[in-house]
Protein backbone atom coordinates (compact mmCIF):
# COMPACT_ATOMS: atom_id res chain seq x y z
CA UNK A 1 0.00 0.00 0.00
CA UNK A 2 2.93 2.54 0.85
CA UNK A 3 4.71 1.82 -2.09
CA UNK A 4 1.86 2.15 -4.48
CA UNK A 5 1.21 5.45 -2.89
CA UNK A 6 4.94 6.62 -3.18
CA UNK A 7 5.19 4.94 -6.46
CA UNK A 8 1.55 7.77 -7.00
CA UNK A 9 4.10 10.32 -5.51
CA UNK A 10 6.64 9.99 -7.93
CA UNK A 11 4.83 10.29 -10.89
CA UNK A 12 2.72 13.19 -10.10
CA UNK A 13 6.49 14.86 -9.52
CA UNK A 14 7.39 13.48 -12.73
CA UNK A 15 4.14 15.10 -14.13
CA UNK A 16 4.93 18.72 -12.60
CA UNK A 17 8.34 18.90 -13.92
CA UNK A 18 7.36 17.89 -17.39
CA UNK A 19 4.97 20.36 -17.11
CA UNK A 20 7.67 23.41 -16.01
CA UNK A 21 10.01 22.25 -18.62
CA UNK A 22 7.29 22.36 -21.43
CA UNK A 23 6.58 25.84 -20.04
CA UNK A 24 9.74 27.02 -19.61
CA UNK A 25 10.84 26.00 -23.38
CA UNK A 26 7.70 27.62 -24.30
CA UNK A 27 8.42 30.50 -23.05
CA UNK A 28 11.58 30.72 -24.31
CA UNK A 29 10.84 29.70 -27.70
CA UNK A 30 8.32 32.98 -27.65
CA UNK A 31 10.87 35.41 -26.15
CA UNK A 32 12.91 34.18 -28.88
CA UNK A 33 10.36 34.94 -31.43
CA UNK A 34 9.45 38.14 -30.34
CA UNK A 35 13.32 39.90 -29.47
CA UNK A 36 14.01 38.76 -33.40
CA UNK A 37 10.78 39.93 -34.84
CA UNK A 38 11.71 43.57 -32.91
CA UNK A 39 15.31 43.24 -34.07
CA UNK A 40 13.67 42.78 -37.46
CA UNK A 41 11.19 45.58 -37.42
CA UNK A 42 14.33 47.81 -35.96
CA UNK A 43 16.65 46.96 -38.91
CA UNK A 44 13.44 47.26 -41.22
CA UNK A 45 13.08 50.70 -39.73
CA UNK A 46 16.81 51.63 -39.69
CA UNK A 47 16.85 50.85 -43.10
CA UNK A 48 14.41 53.46 -43.90
CA UNK A 49 16.74 56.00 -42.07
CA UNK A 50 18.91 58.93 -44.02
CA UNK A 51 21.71 57.49 -41.46
CA UNK A 52 21.27 54.35 -43.27
CA UNK A 53 21.02 55.60 -46.87
CA UNK A 54 24.22 57.38 -46.31
CA UNK A 55 26.28 54.70 -45.33
CA UNK A 56 25.26 52.74 -48.31
CA UNK A 57 27.01 55.20 -50.23
CA UNK A 58 30.46 54.20 -48.82
CA UNK A 59 30.62 57.17 -45.76
CA UNK A 60 31.27 55.34 -41.98
CA UNK A 61 28.73 55.51 -39.17
CA UNK A 62 29.93 58.21 -37.34
CA UNK A 63 30.12 60.44 -40.93
CA UNK A 64 26.64 59.52 -41.57
CA UNK A 65 25.56 60.69 -37.96
CA UNK A 66 27.48 63.91 -39.04
CA UNK A 67 26.04 64.46 -42.56
CA UNK A 68 22.50 63.83 -40.97
CA UNK A 69 23.01 66.63 -38.79
CA UNK A 70 23.26 69.07 -41.93
CA UNK A 71 20.98 67.00 -43.96
CA UNK A 72 17.98 69.10 -46.41
CA UNK A 73 16.12 67.75 -48.92
CA UNK A 74 18.52 69.23 -51.49
CA UNK A 75 21.48 67.95 -49.51
CA UNK A 76 20.04 64.64 -48.99
CA UNK A 77 19.41 64.35 -52.68
CA UNK A 78 22.96 64.73 -53.47
CA UNK A 79 24.75 62.98 -51.27
CA UNK A 80 22.17 59.62 -52.17
CA UNK A 81 22.81 60.21 -56.02
CA UNK A 82 26.67 60.97 -56.10
CA UNK A 83 29.03 58.46 -55.17
CA UNK A 84 31.13 59.53 -52.29
CA UNK A 85 33.79 61.94 -52.71
CA UNK A 86 36.21 63.13 -49.32
CA UNK A 87 34.96 66.97 -49.97
CA UNK A 88 30.89 66.03 -49.31
CA UNK A 89 32.51 65.27 -45.68
CA UNK A 90 35.25 67.30 -44.99
CA UNK A 91 33.61 70.60 -45.96
CA UNK A 92 31.27 70.04 -42.93
CA UNK A 93 34.13 70.00 -40.62
CA UNK A 94 35.81 73.89 -41.57
CA UNK A 95 35.23 76.05 -38.65
CA UNK A 96 33.41 78.88 -40.78
CA UNK A 97 31.10 75.67 -42.91
CA UNK A 98 27.69 77.17 -43.32
CA UNK A 99 25.05 74.56 -43.99
CA UNK A 100 22.91 77.22 -46.57
CA UNK A 101 26.57 77.13 -49.10
CA UNK A 102 26.84 73.40 -49.30
CA UNK A 103 25.86 73.20 -52.82
CA UNK A 104 27.90 76.27 -53.62
CA UNK A 105 31.26 74.82 -51.82
CA UNK A 106 31.35 71.86 -53.94
CA UNK A 107 30.00 72.92 -57.30
CA UNK A 108 33.00 75.98 -56.58
CA UNK A 109 35.40 73.40 -55.86
CA UNK A 110 35.13 71.29 -59.09
CA UNK A 111 36.05 74.31 -60.79
CA UNK A 112 38.73 75.49 -58.71
CA UNK A 113 40.44 72.30 -57.09
CA UNK A 114 43.85 73.43 -56.32
CA UNK A 115 41.83 75.88 -53.44
CA UNK A 116 42.36 74.57 -50.02
CA UNK A 117 38.85 73.67 -48.20
CA UNK A 118 39.41 76.81 -45.99
CA UNK A 119 39.62 79.31 -48.87
CA UNK A 120 36.43 77.89 -50.68
CA UNK A 121 34.46 78.37 -47.80
CA UNK A 122 36.10 82.17 -47.06
CA UNK A 123 35.29 82.53 -50.65
CA UNK A 124 31.44 81.19 -51.34
CA UNK A 125 30.45 82.91 -47.55
CA UNK A 126 31.67 86.35 -48.49
CA UNK A 127 30.28 86.03 -52.12
CA UNK A 128 33.80 86.72 -53.63
CA UNK A 129 33.01 83.46 -55.43
CA UNK A 130 30.53 84.78 -57.44
CA UNK A 131 32.33 87.19 -59.26
CA UNK A 132 33.16 91.24 -58.43
CA UNK A 133 30.14 93.40 -58.35
CA UNK A 134 28.00 90.51 -59.22
CA UNK A 135 24.78 90.34 -57.20
CA UNK A 136 24.77 92.93 -55.53
CA UNK A 137 22.88 93.81 -52.03
CA UNK A 138 21.60 96.88 -50.19
CA UNK A 139 23.63 97.01 -46.69
CA UNK A 140 21.85 96.70 -43.66
CA UNK A 141 21.85 99.68 -42.42
CA UNK A 142 20.75 98.47 -39.04
CA UNK A 143 23.82 96.37 -37.63
CA UNK A 144 25.33 100.06 -36.73
CA UNK A 145 28.87 99.80 -36.72
CA UNK A 146 28.69 96.59 -38.15
CA UNK A 147 27.59 97.18 -41.83
CA UNK A 148 29.22 95.83 -44.61
CA UNK A 149 29.91 97.50 -47.36
CA UNK A 150 32.36 95.81 -50.00
CA UNK A 151 32.00 94.80 -53.88
CA UNK A 152 28.32 92.96 -53.33
CA UNK A 153 26.79 94.67 -50.18
CA UNK A 154 26.34 98.34 -51.20
CA UNK A 155 24.61 102.00 -50.11
CA UNK A 156 22.52 103.97 -51.52
CA UNK A 157 23.65 107.10 -53.36
CA UNK A 158 22.48 109.56 -50.78
CA UNK A 159 23.04 107.56 -47.64
CA UNK A 160 24.99 110.03 -44.90
CA UNK A 161 25.52 109.23 -41.17
CA UNK A 162 23.97 111.60 -38.50
CA UNK A 163 27.25 111.79 -36.28
CA UNK A 164 29.79 112.86 -38.31
CA UNK A 165 32.50 115.03 -36.45
CA UNK A 166 34.92 116.45 -37.63
CA UNK A 167 38.43 115.44 -36.68
CA UNK A 168 40.54 117.87 -35.00
CA UNK A 169 43.89 119.24 -36.92
CA UNK A 170 46.39 118.05 -34.70
CA UNK A 171 45.19 114.32 -35.44
CA UNK A 172 44.38 114.71 -39.05
CA UNK A 173 44.86 116.27 -42.53
CA UNK A 174 42.34 119.31 -42.48
CA UNK A 175 38.56 118.53 -43.85
CA UNK A 176 38.25 114.95 -42.55
CA UNK A 177 35.23 114.16 -40.76
CA UNK A 178 33.74 110.68 -39.19
CA UNK A 179 31.17 109.03 -36.61
CA UNK A 180 31.78 110.66 -33.59
CA UNK A 181 32.46 107.45 -31.42
CA UNK A 182 35.05 106.61 -34.42
CA UNK A 183 36.93 110.28 -34.19
CA UNK A 184 36.50 109.43 -30.16
CA UNK A 185 38.73 106.11 -30.33
CA UNK A 186 40.98 107.29 -33.07
CA UNK A 187 42.30 110.00 -31.03
CA UNK A 188 42.92 107.84 -27.93
CA UNK A 189 44.75 105.53 -30.11
CA UNK A 190 46.69 108.81 -31.56
CA UNK A 191 47.58 109.41 -28.03
CA UNK A 192 48.65 106.13 -27.18
CA UNK A 193 51.02 105.60 -30.37
CA UNK A 194 52.74 109.62 -29.34
CA UNK A 195 53.30 108.01 -25.85
CA UNK A 196 54.66 104.91 -26.79
CA UNK A 197 56.40 105.88 -30.29
CA UNK A 198 56.84 109.48 -29.65
CA UNK A 199 55.24 109.25 -33.40
CA UNK A 200 52.09 111.54 -34.72
CA UNK A 201 49.53 109.79 -36.71
CA UNK A 202 47.26 111.66 -39.15
CA UNK A 203 44.48 111.03 -40.75
CA UNK A 204 44.60 111.29 -44.51
CA UNK A 205 41.03 110.41 -45.65
CA UNK A 206 37.94 109.08 -43.61
CA UNK A 207 34.31 109.84 -44.77
CA UNK A 208 33.80 109.99 -48.15
CA UNK A 209 30.65 111.00 -49.86
CA UNK A 210 29.02 109.39 -53.26
CA UNK A 211 30.80 112.18 -55.27
CA UNK A 212 34.01 112.14 -53.94
CA UNK A 213 34.00 108.44 -54.32
CA UNK A 214 33.26 108.65 -58.09
CA UNK A 215 35.71 111.26 -58.43
CA UNK A 216 38.14 108.80 -56.69
CA UNK A 217 37.09 106.12 -58.73
CA UNK A 218 37.26 107.73 -61.81
CA UNK A 219 40.85 109.30 -61.35
CA UNK A 220 42.24 105.49 -60.72
CA UNK A 221 40.34 104.14 -64.21
CA UNK A 222 42.70 106.35 -65.82
CA UNK A 223 45.12 103.25 -65.54
CA UNK A 224 42.22 100.59 -66.26
CA UNK A 225 39.70 99.44 -64.56
CA UNK A 226 41.09 96.66 -63.14
CA UNK A 227 44.04 98.63 -61.71
CA UNK A 228 41.29 101.07 -60.52
CA UNK A 229 39.30 98.18 -58.74
CA UNK A 230 42.10 96.80 -57.23
CA UNK A 231 42.36 100.50 -54.97
CA UNK A 232 39.31 102.16 -54.99
CA UNK A 233 35.87 101.32 -54.72
CA UNK A 234 33.52 102.31 -57.04
CA UNK A 235 30.97 104.90 -55.60
CA UNK A 236 28.31 103.06 -53.42
CA UNK A 237 30.46 100.37 -52.70
CA UNK A 238 32.98 102.42 -50.45
CA UNK A 239 33.73 101.65 -46.54
CA UNK A 240 34.08 105.62 -46.66
CA UNK A 241 31.20 106.39 -47.31
CA UNK A 242 30.11 104.42 -44.38
CA UNK A 243 31.70 107.56 -42.19
CA UNK A 244 33.81 104.49 -39.70
CA UNK A 245 36.45 103.97 -42.27
CA UNK A 246 40.16 105.97 -41.87
CA UNK A 247 42.98 106.48 -43.81
CA UNK A 248 45.83 106.51 -41.22
CA UNK A 249 49.22 108.11 -42.15
CA UNK A 250 52.56 109.45 -39.82
CA UNK A 251 54.31 112.75 -40.02
CA UNK A 252 57.42 110.79 -39.50
CA UNK A 253 56.02 108.13 -42.19
CA UNK A 254 53.78 109.92 -45.05
CA UNK A 255 54.23 107.94 -47.87
CA UNK A 256 52.42 104.55 -48.26
CA UNK A 257 55.44 102.84 -48.70
CA UNK A 258 57.26 103.94 -45.59
CA UNK A 259 54.63 103.78 -43.49
CA UNK A 260 53.88 99.91 -44.43
CA UNK A 261 57.68 99.76 -42.76
CA UNK A 262 57.51 101.90 -39.83
CA UNK A 263 56.90 100.61 -36.58
CA UNK A 264 54.14 102.73 -36.17
CA UNK A 265 51.99 100.20 -38.66
CA UNK A 266 53.25 97.34 -36.58
CA UNK A 267 52.19 99.04 -33.58
CA UNK A 268 49.08 99.29 -35.05
CA UNK A 269 48.51 96.20 -36.41
CA UNK A 270 48.92 94.65 -32.90
CA UNK A 271 47.29 96.96 -30.85
CA UNK A 272 44.63 98.89 -32.82
CA UNK A 273 41.21 96.33 -31.69
CA UNK A 274 42.06 97.27 -28.34
CA UNK A 275 40.60 100.86 -29.79
CA UNK A 276 37.42 98.86 -31.88
CA UNK A 277 39.68 98.86 -35.30
CA UNK A 278 40.59 96.28 -37.83
CA UNK A 279 43.08 96.45 -40.63
CA UNK A 280 40.54 96.07 -43.24
CA UNK A 281 42.36 95.09 -46.29
CA UNK A 282 45.20 92.95 -44.93
CA UNK A 283 47.87 90.80 -46.59
CA UNK A 284 46.90 87.70 -48.15
CA UNK A 285 43.37 88.36 -47.92
CA UNK A 286 42.65 90.05 -51.42
CA UNK A 287 40.88 87.28 -52.84
CA UNK A 288 38.44 87.59 -50.10
CA UNK A 289 38.68 91.40 -49.91
CA UNK A 290 38.96 92.07 -53.60
CA UNK A 291 41.58 94.76 -52.49
CA UNK A 292 45.27 94.88 -52.77
CA UNK A 293 46.73 95.45 -49.81
CA UNK A 294 45.90 98.71 -47.90
CA UNK A 295 48.31 99.38 -44.83
CA UNK A 296 46.34 102.68 -44.31
CA UNK A 297 42.58 101.91 -44.57
CA UNK A 298 41.42 100.71 -41.05
CA UNK A 299 37.75 100.35 -40.46
CA UNK A 300 36.08 100.95 -36.57
CA UNK A 301 34.26 97.66 -35.56
CA UNK A 302 33.98 98.26 -32.36
CA UNK A 303 36.73 96.39 -29.71
CA UNK A 304 35.16 92.79 -29.21
CA UNK A 305 34.21 92.50 -32.96
CA UNK A 306 38.05 93.78 -33.53
CA UNK A 307 39.24 91.26 -31.15
CA UNK A 308 37.68 88.36 -32.37
CA UNK A 309 38.73 89.04 -35.98
CA UNK A 310 42.33 89.90 -34.76
CA UNK A 311 42.26 86.44 -32.61
CA UNK A 312 40.66 84.64 -35.93
CA UNK A 313 42.62 86.14 -38.07
CA UNK A 314 39.66 86.63 -40.61
CA UNK A 315 38.81 89.86 -42.36
CA UNK A 316 35.44 91.38 -41.97
CA UNK A 317 33.68 89.72 -44.68
CA UNK A 318 34.10 86.55 -43.21
CA UNK A 319 33.04 87.65 -39.79
CA UNK A 320 29.98 89.11 -41.15
CA UNK A 321 28.99 85.96 -43.24
CA UNK A 322 29.90 83.79 -40.29
CA UNK A 323 28.26 85.51 -36.95
CA UNK A 324 26.37 88.45 -38.34
CA UNK A 325 24.98 87.97 -42.10
N1 LIG B 1 40.29 102.20 -51.00
C1 LIG B 1 39.05 101.70 -50.50
C2 LIG B 1 38.85 100.31 -50.93
C3 LIG B 1 37.90 102.53 -50.93
O1 LIG B 1 38.03 103.19 -51.98
O2 LIG B 1 36.89 102.52 -50.28
ZN1 LIG C 1 40.59 103.86 -47.24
Amino acid sequence: MAIKKRKKRIKIRYEGVKFLTYCFFGLFLILFILINSIKIYNDYQYQKTDEYKIQTMGYSLDEAKDLVKILDDDIREFLLTNPKEDIYYNIINEKYFLKKNYLKYIDYQKTHQSLDLRTIVALVNTHASDGWYNNTYKTDLTKNNLILVNKFYQLEEDYQRDDLVSIPLQYSYSGNKAASEVVEKYIEMHKKVKEELGVTLMVNSSYRPYSDQEEIYKQFKGKGQEYADSYAARPSFSEHQTGLAIDITSITNPTSTAFKNSQEYEWLKENCHKYGFILRYPDGKETITGYSTESWHFRYVGEEVATKIKNENITFDEYYAYYIE
